[in-house]
């Protein structure tokens, strides 16, 4: 029987090649987006398709929800929608709140009322990073920093699922994600380094680069590129793994590594301005992807270097 699924944040950037992912292997979607930073044109392709549905609508509206719950009765929740913002959620952590953790409520409420089988909730792997030393790199078992509101609401997340999952006997799976890239990406927000910098080294404008006295060379990130990260939601769709599991490269890349292969790619020349460090930020962050490789055998299949080719290409 065709399984249905409900996408919320479908029309993102992360979501909207979720939904691609699910429409091709024969899902019956319903993307819930309220396009405060979604774009209908990302889903434009799959609005033509019979087995992909799409409303225009607030997760935090429980009553609204309530009745797409009621209506299209889903198999599965795939949540992506939230404020997604490390420096958003410190100006206004009552807006990430309402998003990131009544947001979640009113979905589990949903599922109280219209059982589900599975749900797949994604967290970040570099908000809920350790304070890591040198060559050591996170696991999903590590007490994260929780400096910022968003690292904490994220986390918060991640307990009710566990509670929720108990409670309300279904399966879901934790998706802790390194900074993701690719296509549709816009630049703002907690990861929109690479898109920021190739809009910068597009339009010949100088980029910025926030760093520590210790560090140099900016702050360190793990970089996956989105068809990897839409296979683990496939992953996760088929075989639940009722635990958090981290979605990275496991390679540790500095900011100003990052501009330069962005340079590299664009095959352009341009300088960079160095500015003190970003609050809330986590300094390093590396995710360790043993757990998606013992459980579901998935490992990244595309390098950061292919990965800025083909964004460069079609920029
Ligand atoms: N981009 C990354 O590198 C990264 C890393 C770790 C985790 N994440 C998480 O992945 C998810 C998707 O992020 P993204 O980068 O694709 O961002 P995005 O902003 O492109 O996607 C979020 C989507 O949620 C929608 N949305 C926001 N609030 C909503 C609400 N109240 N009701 C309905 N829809 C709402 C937005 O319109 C948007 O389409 C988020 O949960 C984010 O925290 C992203």
């Amino acid at each position: 029987m065709t399984k249905k699924v409900i996408v919320t944040g479908g029309a993102g950037f992360i979501g909207s090649h979720v939904c691609d992912m699910y429409v091709a292997e024969g899902y019956d979607v319903l993307c819930v987006d309220d396009l405060s930073s979604g774009k209908l044109e990302n889903i434009e392709q799959l609005r033509m398709k019979n087995n992909f549905h799409f409303v225009h609508a607030d997760i935090t509206d429980k009553e609204r929800m309530m009745r797409l719950f009621a209506r299209f009765k889903p198999d599965m929740v795939n949540h992506h929608a939230a404020q997604k913002s490390v420096a958003a959620s410190l100006e206004d952590p009552n807006h990430d709140l309402n998003i990131n953790g009544k947001g979640l409520l009113v979905l589990l409420s949903c599922i109280q009322k219209h059982p589900i089988d599975n749900f797949i909730y994604v967290s970040s792997g570099g908000a809920l990073s350790k304070e890591i030393s040198s060559n050591e790199k996170s696991k999903e078992e590590d007490r994260p920093q929780l400096i910022s509101p968003y690292a904490i609401t994220k986390y918060a997340g991640e307990k009710y699922l566990a509670v929720y999952s108990q409670l309300f006997q279904f399966d879901y799976t934790v998706l802790r994600y390194a900074n993701v890239f690719g296509p549709r990406q816009i630049p703002d927000g907690e990861c929109g380094v690479i898109p920021i910098f190739a809009r910068n080294v597009l339009d010949d404008k100088i980029s910025t680069l926030m760093t520590y006295p210790d560090m140099p060379r900016g702050c360190t990130r793990d970089y996956v590129y989105v068809s990897d990260v839409a296979e683990a939601n496939r992953l996760a769709s088929h075989n639940p793994a009722n635990t958090v599991i981290n979605i990275g490269s496991g390679k540790e890349v500095a900011i100003l590594d990052i501009y330069e292969a962005i340079l590299e790619a664009f095959g352009k020349e341009i300088a960079i301005t160095i500015s003190g460090p970003r609050l809330g930020d986590v300094k390093r962050s590396v995710l360790l992807n043993d757990r998606a490789k013992e459980v579901w055998d998935w490992t990244p299949k595309i390098s950061l270097e292919e990965g800025l080719g083909v964004l460069a290409a079609n920029m």
